[in-house]
């Protein structure tokens, strides 16, 4: 159809000639494909152009020595017979038809022997590497991964119900690894290479993605990618896996709704942004919200909503619009609540600043082990941005702005619960105080070393913001989820 193929019509003439590929085993043989005498090495072909991803396939078949070899001499005949500037003008199921038809061609030229399976098998792994994202194409194609970490070409691990597993995927080299992160980059306008190595970046299907190249990753480019969940998890669901229970669930769901500042604290990977989401369900349609991300992975529902994601500097160094900039901005925009992806930086003060002067029902997520840890963590923030304030004025401002905060924690079985939730109440002296409303108590552990524990109240009838709950109509519903929850001992923490 095109091409240099074109140019000799019948056969892709620019391939390698029919090398003295002998078959061993007879058409249909579940065996990898085999070539007896591969010729020369092959020198490692050219990454295409960028362009869209394509269908995607999974393959979870493990894959030998000699299909890598095949796949990389056929790749490069392919390469050499394919115009690829062509290719992209293409769309995406056309540029697969014709690579199909020229695989197809080299395969009978080198007589290749594979059954059918296995040729459909690698002429979807040849697609993902010209097409798309190569051997990641299979993992972002599933949608049980919640993380994809590339450590190098030929280590890739990834997280599947809460758990990290190794996977066959690999790359033929640091070099083609390289080029895919180049090329998801490149599509949000980024550049990733030695002289800038740390990029952060976007899939065209949301999924977050970091980038580190070397020199700065000693063992080859590190790519890690938050796979993006087109469904994100709701409460309901929540309660569901056990991640907290239905009274816990009725709790937050009224904290959501009766516009309570809440700080949503958690380590890596526990669950921060999907509680943050499952929260903002809650949000009265009628009210205006304004969204700060670095990534935007909030999906909120409601009609009202401005979305503002950071910026990088440029190569240059200039044009960086910090999360700073983002909150401050927020308010000249008349936002009722301001929602922080995350809270990582001096913009803990304008938050602080914006759920203290009228824009109640505020929230942020932020790394931190405990909610005590969440509150010395703010505190830091703001002095570490420069902010020359008392430590008094400081604890004062932490009191009067944060009314909840609600721990999610990742478990040692995989599983991800709501640890804490947990009122801020006062000062004493030198000492924020708070109280626990809701806790997860870990009891044991079963036969398959899966986590036992339980949720319960802490017996505390009328929480700080029963107030604020009556004012929306919610304090009955309140009532009967603190008392349905076990009553234990009343955990008050100074
Ligand atoms: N309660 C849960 N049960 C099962 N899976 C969950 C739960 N909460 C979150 N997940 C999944 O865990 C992964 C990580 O969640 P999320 O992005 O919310 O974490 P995070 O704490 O914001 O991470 P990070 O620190 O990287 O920002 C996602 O794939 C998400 O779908
Ligand atoms: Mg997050």
């Amino acid at each position: 159809m095109f091409g240099k193929r074109s140019s000799n019509s019948a056969s892709p003439s620019k391939a390698p000639p029919p090398a003295a590929l002998v078959a061993e085993e007879a058409q249909g043989t579940s065996k990898p494909p085999v070539i007896a005498d591969p010729g020369s090495p092959a020198k490692p072909p050219p990454e295409p152009a960028p362009s869209p991803p394509v269908e995607k396939r999974s393959s979870g078949r493990e894959k030998s020595e000699q299909y890598y070899d095949t796949k990389t001499q056929i790749f490069s005949a392919l390469i050499d017979a394919i115009d690829l500037t062509q290719l992209a003008t293409l769309d995406s199921e056309a540029a697969r038809e014709e690579i199909r038809d020229i695989v197809n061609e080299i395969i009978q030229i080198k007589q290749v022997v594979m059954s059918i399976a296995e040729q459909e098998e690698l002429l979807d792994d040849i697609c993902n590497d010209v097409l798309g994202y190569g051997p990641l194409e299979p993992l972002l194609a599933r949608d049980d991964i919640a993380d994809v970490m590339v450590n190098g070409a030929n280590t890739t691990y990834i997280e599947v119900q809460g758990m990290i597993e190794r996977t066959n995927v690999r790359f033929r080299d640091n070099a083609q690894l390289m080029n895919i992160c180049q090329r998801i980059v490149s599509q949000v306008g980024r550049r990733v290479d030695e002289s800038s190595p740390i990029c952060d970046a976007r899939l065209p299907d949301g999924s977050r993605v970091n980038v580190i190249a070397p020199p700065l990753s000693i063992d080859g480019p590190a790519l890690t990618i938050r796979k993006f969940k087109k469904d994100k998890l709701t409460l309901n669901q929540l309660t569901k896996f056990g991640s907290i229970s239905p009274e816990g669930a009725t709790i937050l769901q009224i904290i959501g709704r009766c516009r309570c500042n809440v700080l949503i604290s958690g380590g890596t990977g526990s669950g921060k942004t999907t509680l943050l989401n499952c929260l903002t369900a809650f949000i009265d349609a009628s009210e205006r919200v304004i969204t700060c991300e670095d990534s935007a992975e909030l999906q909120l529902q409601q009609p009202h909503v401005v979305r503002l994601e950071t910026r990088p500097p440029n190569l240059e160094g200039e044009g960086e619009i910090t999360m700073r900039d983002l909150v401050k901005n927020c308010l000249r925009m008349r936002p009722e609540r301001i929602i922080v992806g995350e809270v990582r930086g001096p913009e803990a003060f304008d938050l602080l600043q914006a759920m203290n002067t009228g824009h109640d029902g505020s929230m942020g997520t932020l790394h931190a082990n405990s909610p005590r840890e969440a509150m010395s963590r703010m505190q830091g923030m703001i002095t570490m941005g420069g902010f020359n304030l008392p430590e008094k004025t400081l604890r004062e401002m932490i009191v009067s702005s944060i009314d909840v905060i609600v721990q999610a924690q990742r478990l040692r079985d995989g599983s991800r619960r709501i640890t804490h939730i947990t009122e801020v109440i006062g000062s004493e002296g030198d000492v924020i105080t708070t109280q626990d409303l809701f806790l997860y108590e870990i009891t044991g552990e079963d036969a398959n070393g899966r986590v036992i524990g339980r949720h319960r109240s802490t017996g505390i009838a009328r929480p700080k913001f029963w107030e604020r709950a009556r004012y929306f109509g919610e304090e009955m519903k309140l009532a009967e989820a603190l008392d349905a929850a076990d009553v234990g001992e009343n955990t008050f923490d100074t």
